[in-house]
């Protein structure tokens, strides 16, 4: 099984970025530890700045992946655009966020992408990644 995950703006900040919230580890080394936990999985993962080099991977992962994970971070709470191309497309995709997004600010508890996802994980820091991937090892 084939499993793409986007990370969008500042996620590549990840280790250095407000570790209070975010942590300490890098998504790098986060990587490392899911693709040895899950040998099965082919995992690739894509990060972007750029609201439209998501939405073109999207597009592009719905004819080469079988599940997509996706953190858009702060675009969550902006982009009709990635919620639009989350339901264009066939491939099933799981909204992750590392922080508990509903214990924020107000603005945070909107999501574009929600509502077009399989589901959405908040709040288990990087584990939120994990438990999205045990999702498709349940119900691949
Ligand atoms: C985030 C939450 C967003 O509100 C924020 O803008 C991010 C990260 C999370 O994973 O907790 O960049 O998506």
């Amino acid at each position: 099984m084939k499993i793409l995950i986007i990370n969008g703006p500042s996620l590549n900040l990840l280790g250095t970025r407000e570790t209070n919230i975010y942590g300490e580890l890098s998504f790098e080394d986060y990587f490392d530890e899911i693709e040895q936990h899950f040998p099965e999985f082919e995992i690739s993962c894509f990060q972007s700045n750029i609201e439209g080099e998501i939405i073109d991977k999207l597009h592009e992962a719905d004819l080469e992946f079988n599940a997509i994970i996706v953190n858009a971070g702060a675009y969550t709470h902006t982009s009709v655009a990635i919620g639009d191309a989350i339901q264009a497309i066939d491939t099933p995709v799981v909204d992750v966020h590392i922080s508990n997004v509903m214990a924020r600010e107000d603005f945070r508890q909107v999501s574009y992408i929600a509502p077009y996802c399989v589901g959405s994980i908040i709040g288990f820091g990087l584990d939120s990644y994990y438990l999205a991937l045990e999702y498709f090892r349940k119900f691949s």
